[in-house]
């Protein structure tokens, strides 16, 4: 198994990306400590683990909130000894400032998702970081979107938040792989099987463009090179991978997953 006896923290856990992940990381051996700001859906992934015999701990924890990451990745130490990889999968509903074009944007509206992302990721990264020094080893990990990359109307702050994490992905890494520490993000495009996809990359535009979901997907899918869209399947593979000694080469890099829709 790839990732036997890892210990692996992951923050979102009851999201569609944080779950898959859950998934696969417990099918290749990891002992999962899942959170999420509200534990239903966090339970509901858990007990999916824990059913197929893996392991897995769960948290009421909101991955903005210093102290609560803090006190939680002790009770992991505590409880595992270790941490070997923390993947910060959180995603935030934004329905008030999608759709707006930025001209008519509140300063304070545009910076919430850049705020809110960034804020996220370096406190989770960096708590994971000082409990993986010790050890010299350890993978931290996040998942952007091609937002990062590409010019997209009318979705307020959020292509700004994405190209802000994956330079802070580089930049945690610059610091932190001397140090034995792997620094890598994920770049998938919409997932359909996603309810947040649905939020993110089609609503904002359904009501200018007045197309449906399905048209929406398909006019996605038919720019990428296989003419579809990922599988969260597909996603949680890769995510293993680079959870893995197997990529011990990467860091400081996010891995396009767009299947051609963006070029590297
Ligand atoms: N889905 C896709 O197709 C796709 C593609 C590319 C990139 N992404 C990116 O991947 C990330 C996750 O996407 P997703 O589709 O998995 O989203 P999702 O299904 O909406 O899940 C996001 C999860 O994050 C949790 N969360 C939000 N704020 C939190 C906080 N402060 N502390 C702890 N947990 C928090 C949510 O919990 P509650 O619901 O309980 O608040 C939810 O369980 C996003 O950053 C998104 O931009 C997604």
């Amino acid at each position: 198994m790839m990732l036997e006896d890892k210990v692996a923290v992951i923050y979102g856990a009851g999201g569609a990306i944080g779950g898959s992940v859950a998934l696969a990381f417990a099918h290749e051996g990891a002992k999962l400590f899942l959170t999420g700001r509200h534990l239903a859906p966090v339970d509901a992934v858990a007990k999916d683990i824990t059913s197929s015999g893996a392991s897995a701990e769960v948290a009421e924890i909101d991955a903005l909130d210093e102290q609560a990451v803090d006190k939680h990745l002790q009770s992991v130490i505590d409880t595992a000894g270790r941490v070997d990889i923390s993947f910060n999968a959180i995603g935030i509903p934004d329905m008030t400032t999608l759709g707006v074009p930025l001209v008519e944007l509140d300063v304070e509206q545009f910076s919430q998702p850049i705020t809110t992302y960034t804020r996220s990721y370096f406190l989770t990264a960096r708590l994971a970081a000082r409990r993986m020094l010790p050890n010299k080893s350890g993978v931290i990990m996040t998942v952007t979107t091609l937002h990062s990359r590409t010019g997209i109307p009318q979705v307020g702050g959020y292509g700004a938040a994405q190209a802000a994490k994956e330079a802070l992905t580089r930049d945690l890494s610059a610091e932190l792989a001397p140090q034995g520490i792997r620094v890598v993000g994920l770049r998938p495009q919409a997932m359909p099987e996603s309810v947040g996809s649905k939020r993110r990359f089609f609503e904002p535009r359904a009501k200018a463009s007045e197309i449906s979901w399905e048209q929406f997907q398909e006019s996605l899918a038919s720019r990428t090179h296989p003419r579809r869209l990922m599988t969260l399947e597909e996603m949680a593979n890769v995510a293993v991978f680079m959870a893995s000694e197997k990529a011990s080469g990467m860091t400081g890099t996010t891995v396009n997953l767009t299947m051609g829709s963006l070029d590297d």
